[in-house]
C-alpha cells in the first residue's frame, strides 16, 4: 500500500518535469525508457540453415537501416535456454520481442510475461497457439505446402511415374508452419489418393525438424515400403537432403523426386544437380524488413494497419503473409538474383558444371 503511493508520487514528479519542459535528469530517464529496442530469439541453427543465415542477416539490416538498438539471440533448440533469453530480454530493457516459438506452451508463456511488462510482442514465422503476440509476420504457408504438392506432382508426372508412392516427411508436430504445410500438400495430393491415381506411402513427423532423425526416419520407411517409394514430400531442405542421402545409399537419388522448402545453399545444390525436384523460397528479406518496421512502430506507441488478420482460436492475429515462390533447376539463378545466396555458395567446384547448365553464370 505504502510503496503504491510512492509510485503515484513520483510519477507525480515525473509529469511535473515533462510539462515544465525542465531538463531534469529523471524526465530524460522517462524519454529514453522508450528508445526502441528490439530483442530476437531464434528457434535454433539445425533444422534450417536460413535461421542464422537469412533470418538473422536480414533482421540486422533491417534495424541498422532504422538505426534501432537490437539484440538477436538463438535458443538452440533449449526450451528452458528459449525462456533464459526471453527473461535477459525483458530485464535489459527490450520494447519489442520477436518470437520463433520453439512450440506454443513455451512461447505463450514467454509473450504473456513480455506483455505483463508492457513489452511489445510479435510472432516471426511462427504462429504462436493460444498466445497473445500483437502482430504476426510470415509467408502464406499453407501455400508453400500447395507448392510443394504441386511441384511433387509435376517432377513425378515428369519422370512418367504410373501409380506413385508418395512418402511424407512432415515439419516438426509443434510447429504450426507444418502443420498448415501439410494442409497445403494435402490439398494438392489427397486427391490423387483419393482417386487411386498415386498410392499414399509411409508418413511420419519429424520431431524439432531434427535433419539427423529425418534419414533414421527415412530409411525406416523405405524399408516399410520395400524400396518402393517414387515421391517424398519433404517439408523442408533439410528434410529433403536427409532422403536424398538415403536414397543415394540405395542408388535411388535422381529417380526419385524430392521436395524442400527454404531455398537452402544445400538444396539449390541438390536441384541443380537433379537429386532434389524443386524448394520454396521465401524472401526473409521482406519477411525480417515487415517485422521490424511493426517492432519499430510498436516501440513508439504506434499500431499500424496490416490489412489482415490470422484466426488462433477466437483471436484475430492483425497478420503480414508474404507470398512464397516454387523454385526448380531453371529458376534457381532467381533466388541468386534476388541475393538470397550468393552464385560462389551454390556453384562450388563439385556444382559449377551444373550450374552452367542451369544458366547460372
Ligand atoms: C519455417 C521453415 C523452416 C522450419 C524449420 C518453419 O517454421 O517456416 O522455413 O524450414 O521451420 O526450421
Amino acid at each position: 500500500m505504502r510503496k503504491g503511493i510512492l509510485t503515484i508520487a513520483a510519477v507525480g514528479l515525473l509529469t511535473t518535469g515533462g510539462l515544465t519542459a525542465c531538463s531534469d535528469d529523471s524526465g530524460d530517464k522517462a524519454a529514453s525508457a522508450k528508445t526502441p529496442k528490439i530483442g530476437v530469439i531464434l528457434p535454433d541453427s539445425k533444422s534450417s540453415a536460413r535461421w542464422e543465415t537469412a533470418d538473422r542477416r536480414f533482421l540486422e539490416e533491417a534495424f541498422k537501416a532504422a538505426g534501432v538498438q537490437y539484440d538477436i539471440q538463438n535458443a538452440q533448440n533449449d526450451k528452458t535456454a528459449f525462456q533464459t533469453i526471453a527473461d535477459q530480454m525483458i530485464t535489459g530493457g527490450v520494447t519489442a520481442l520477436m518470437i520463433v516459438n520453439l512450440d506454443s506452451g513455451t512461447g505463450k508463456a514467454v509473450l504473456d510475461k513480455a506483455k505483463s511488462q508492457g513489452v511489445a510482442t510479435i510472432d516471426y514465422d511462427r504462429l504462436t497457439l493460444g498466445g497473445s503476440a500483437q502482430y504476426y509476420v510470415s509467408f502464406d504457408n499453407e501455400t508453400v505446402g500447395k507448392l510443394q504438392g504441386e511441384g511433387l506432382s509435376k517432377c513425378l508426372t515428369e519422370k512418367g511415374a504410373k501409380n506413385p508412392v508418395v512418402a511424407y516427411l512432415n515439419g516438426s508436430p509443434t510447429d504450426n508452419n507444418a502443420t498448415l504445410f501439410k494442409a497445403g500438400y494435402d490439398s494438392v495430393l489427397k486427391p490423387k489418393f483419393d482417386a487411386k491415381e498415386y498410392v499414399k506411402g509411409p508418413e511420419d513427423a519429424v520431431p524439432a525438424w531434427d535433419n539427423a532423425q529425418a534419414a533414421t526416419i527415412f530409411e525406416q520407411q523405405l524399408t516399410k515400403a520395400n524400396g518402393k517409394i517414387d515421391g517424398v514430400l519433404a517439408a523442408n531442405d533439410g528434410l529433403g537432403n536427409a532422403a536424398i542421402s538415403i536414397l543415394k545409399k540405395n542408388k535411388l537419388n535422381g529417380k526419385v523426386p524430392v521436395t524442400g522448402q527454404d531455398a537452402s545453399t544445400e538444396g539449390l545444390q541438390n536441384i541443380l544437380a537433379g537429386d532434389q525436384c524443386m524448394t520454396v523460397y521465401k524472401a526473409v528479406r521482406e519477411e525480417a524488413k515487415a517485422a521490424s518496421d511493426l517492432a519499430i512502430a510498436l516501440a513508439k506507441g504506434e499500431t499500424k494497419d496490416t490489412g489482415q488478420t490470422v484466426k488462433d482460436g477466437d483471436r484475430d492475429v492483425p497478420s503480414v503473409l508474404l507470398t512464397p515462390k516454387a523454385i526448380y533447376k531453371e529458376s534457381v539463378k532467381d533466388v541468386i538474383a534476388d541475393g538470397y545466396v550468393t552464385k560462389e555458395e551454390v556453384c562450388t567446384a563439385a556444382y559449377a558444371k551444373f550450374c552452367a547448365e542451369a544458366g547460372i553464370s
